[in-house]
């Protein structure tokens, strides 16, 4: 898998605690990578991180990716060959109420991850995390593709926006012949594990396990779902391919990609909610829509995704419904199952994934080999 790019490599991943940063962290080490993971402390309780009781499976390492000296310290100790850079203030809701917070993460962690990497001499790989949101949204009908402006009205996609500005900076400026970078914007992510505020998995999770219905914001409004292993899936093949020296077909050196789903996978959130609610047996499913905020928030955001398949071979594997199947799975089992057996979560999460790096071979995705 990943050309075997991981087995024995030192990979670092921030906000190895998030949602996505845990899943990614699990995977590499499931992989044989040796991972150290880097961020400010557990965002949400329950935790995908703290389900799997990952801090004694990794070098789980806690400090503010603001404080430019102790993320390089982190960075110059460990030595990684590779890094993966997902620590942010991820939510929009909660940029409206902390625009600070939300910048200074955003933007001067990115600058910092890359300060320290000029440091580093082990580095040979960097993939920074940024956001489908970090485009310009002029509620087009069609995917934007990574040549299209950035923007971002809220301060999280204006910040993720800036993001990408400063990465590309630092490639171009500094890292010509140093290690090799790439910047990815995915977006609506999910999967088991996942707690933040104003998700609607999440918000789902939380309702139904209360026997409450959810409280639905923008019923309408589509996005494009993916499982949390599709652009993780995507971030190891590019990591693989920048490790790899840019192998054929194309040297992604430098290059921003889109991952998403499949151009036809594009449903609302009411269509989420309800079909959540048929993998979750025994919870109430029932939608409350009256409770509308007035936050901005766009209705339509597509990404195309050929830029990815041409450079990389890469595509998405699931459809709609097996996003969802995998997704409830997950949550049943954390609040149905046998959560508090100790290596149950991890061990379902490490069965998700070989369920879906199994569907993967089946679908014959290049990374698989
Ligand atoms: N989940 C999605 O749908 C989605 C969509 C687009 C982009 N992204 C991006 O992917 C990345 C991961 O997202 P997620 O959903 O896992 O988010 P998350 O909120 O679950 O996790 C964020 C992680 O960053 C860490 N962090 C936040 N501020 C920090 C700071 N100042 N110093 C150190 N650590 C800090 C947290 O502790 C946590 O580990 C983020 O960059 C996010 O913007 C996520």
């Amino acid at each position: 898998m990943f050309l075997n790019a991981y087995r024995g490599r030192r990979v670092f991943v921030t906000g190895h605690t998030g949602f996505k940063g845990s899943w990614l962290a699990a995977w590499l080490t499931q992989m044989g990578a040796k991972v150290a993971g880097f961020s400010d402390g557990v965002p949400t309780k329950p935790s995908h991180f703290e389900s799997m009781h990952l801090a004694n499976h990794i070098e789980d390492l806690r400090g503010d990716i603001r404080d430019r000296q102790t993320m390089s310290r982190a960075i110059q100790q460990f030595k990684p060959d590779v890094i993966f850079h997902l620590a942010a203030q991820a939510l929009v809701r909660k940029s409206y109420e902390d625009p600070v917070t939300t910048f200074e993460s955003n933007m001067l962690g990115t600058m910092n991850v890359l300060e320290a990497v000029r440091h580093t001499p082990s580095v040979e790989a960097v993939i920074m995390i940024t956001s489908d949101k970090c485009y310009r949204n002029n509620e087009q009908v069609w995917g934007y593709r990574e040549t299209d402006h950035l923007g971002g009205a809220d301060p999280y996609s204006a910040s993720k926006g800036c993001a990408e500005i400063i990465a590309q900076s630092y490639f171009k400026s500094f890292f010509k012949n140093g290690p090799a970078c790439a910047t990815v914007r995915a977006g609506n992510v999910i999967g088991g594990g996942d707690w933040a505020q104003d998700r609607i998995v999440p918000d789902c999770a939380r309702a139904w396990a209360a026997g409450k219905p959810v409280t639905v914001r923008s019923p309408w409004a589509t996005r494009p779902w993916q499982l949390v292993l599709e652009p993780l899936s995507g971030y190891l093949l590019l990591g693989a391919r920048l490790l790899d020296n840019g192998s054929a077909p194309f040297n992604p050196r430098g290059e921003a990609y889109n991952f998403g789903p499949a151009a036809t996978v594009n449903n609302t959130v009411a269509e989420v909610v309800q079909a959540l609610a048929m993998h979750w047996p025994g919870f109430s499913s029932k939608m409350d829509t009256s409770g509308q905020a007035g936050m901005k928030e766009c209705t339509l955001l597509k990404l195309c995704c050929d830029k990815a398949l041409a450079h990389l071979h890469w595509k998405a594997t699931l459809t709609f419904e097996e996003t969802i199947r995998f997704t409830a799975e997950w949550y049943h089992r954390f609040y149905k199952g046998l959560a508090g057996t100790p290596n149950d979560m991890l061990d379902f999460t490490l069965g998700q994934i070989a369920a879906y790096v199994n569907l993967a071979e089946q679908r014959a995705q290049i990374w698989t080999k």
